[in-house]
């Protein structure tokens, strides 16, 4: 069972929505679809969109579908390659292998073992967050019982309790080796090889376990620690739950109203254009912007500023450059071949349901669900 996959598998699920910043995109994307590039010679890579996943935090489902195409054609833009054979490209829910073995890994997963779980602790409190109505003079209202009446109407759902299971099932469908996630989500990585481990031992040889979290790093290379910083306030990481939006800059902004934000990005009053991150964030911060933008080190794109005091030079460049980018990548955007993306899709869902379906039918019959042949 555990070699329906004629090379090893690399996987990752790639959350990509319309609000995705050039933090997520230097950061995230990028590396990602770079990585996928390199490796695929040797690996099969694995990259899906988590559809099932979107769901279990409260979204306005008119928009999901939306959602999901544009972010396969945002990976596409970004330079994804469609015509690799060894890179494959699908929606989580076109395989519904993935629901099912969820369900039977739910039924050897600790309850206990889930309310422990990090994110869910987080994302619970936020979806669950109190909104209390107030009286005019800023009391909270009461019922007659003398309970505060919340006005938000979400629970935290089972599928949000559930979501390290299915992406347990997500990894382990497809004997996955390596996995590159981000920090957040090491410990549902742990718990993917944790019931992997168990299933194995109970039932005899169904899972090829993940590499633990340290061999991911050494195969992967840690994060280099690159963090994008929020324009306005450089001390902090640019980020989409910034309220005002004026210090981040998103892929889908007008590319003059992103040049805006750059014009007026929080700089110091040093007068000198230098690479000094501790003493001077907003400077360094758009010099590591212009280099990513540039694919140069950072070192190099400062060097060529020695000397320039006036800030606004300096960010009218990189104004420009940012801004010709945007419009670079939107016009990629709006050009991608519709058909070729879904032809795409059709044709790795094929090898994915074959693939995910093979390993599911040795859990069925190691469970007794089917006949062992
Ligand atoms: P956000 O803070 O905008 O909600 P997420 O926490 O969803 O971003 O992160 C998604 C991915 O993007 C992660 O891999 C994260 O490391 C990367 N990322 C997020 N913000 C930045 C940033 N400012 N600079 C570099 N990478 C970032
Ligand atoms: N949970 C991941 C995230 O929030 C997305 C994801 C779902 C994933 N299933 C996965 C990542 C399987 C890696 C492997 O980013």
């Amino acid at each position: 069972m555990k070699n329906t996959m004629t090379k090893p598998v690399i996987l990752t699920g790639l959350r990509a929505n319309n609000d995705l910043h050039i933090g997520n995109y230097f950061g995230a994307m990028l590396p990602i679809i770079d990585m996928a590039k390199t490796r695929s010679a040797d690996y099969q890579v694995n990259m899906f969109i988590p559809d099932l996943h979107s769901f279990t935090t409260p979204i306005d489902h008119s928009e999901l579908q939306g959602q999901i195409m544009n972010n396969a054609k945002l990976y596409a833009a970004a330079g994804l390659p469609l015509d690799n054979d060894n890179i494959h490209l699908y929606r989580q829910s076109y395989v519904p292998a993935h629901s099912e073995l969820t369900w039977i890994l739910d039924c050897f997963t600790g309850f206990g073992q889930m309310s422990r779980m990090t994110q869910f602790k987080e994302k619970r409190q936020k979806v669950e967050e109190p909104v209390i109505l107030l009286s005019q003079n800023g009391e909270p209202l009461t019922t007659e019982d003398g309970e505060e009446i919340d006005l938000n109407p979400n629970i935290a759902s089972l599928g949000l309790f559930n979501y390290p299971v299915l992406m347990a099932a997500d990894i382990l469908l497809y004997g996955a080796k390596y996995v590159p996630v981000g920090d957040d989500q090491t410990q549902h990585l742990e718990f993917a090889r944790d019931i992997a481990g168990r299933m194995n031992h109970r039932f005899g040889e169904l899972f090829t376990i993940p590499e633990p979290v340290k061999k991911q790093h050494e195969f992967f290379g840690k994060d280099q620690g690159l963090r994008i910083m929020d324009l306005v306030d450089p001390t902090k990481k640019m980020s989409k739950s910034d309220a005002t939006g004026k210090g981040v800059i998103f892929l889908g902004d007008d590319p003059s109203i992103a040049a805006k934000k750059v014009m007026s990005a929080t700089t110091d009053d040093k007068a000198s254009v230098r690479y000094d991150p501790t003493n001077q964030p907003g400077i360094s911060n758009l010099l590591d912007i212009l280099a990513l933008l540039r694919g140069k080190p950072v070192q190099e794109v400062a060097a060529a500023f020695e000397g320039l005091e006036r800030y606004g030079d300096f960010k009218k460049i990189v104004a420009d450059e940012l801004s010709q980018f945007l419009t670079g990548f939107q016009v990629r955007l709006t050009n991608i071949d519709s058909q070729a993306l879904l032809a795409k899709l059709a044709t790795s869902e094929s090898t994915m349901n074959k693939q995910a379906n093979a390993t599911l039918l040795g859990v069925q019959q190691a469970v007794g669900l089917r006949p062992r042949n």
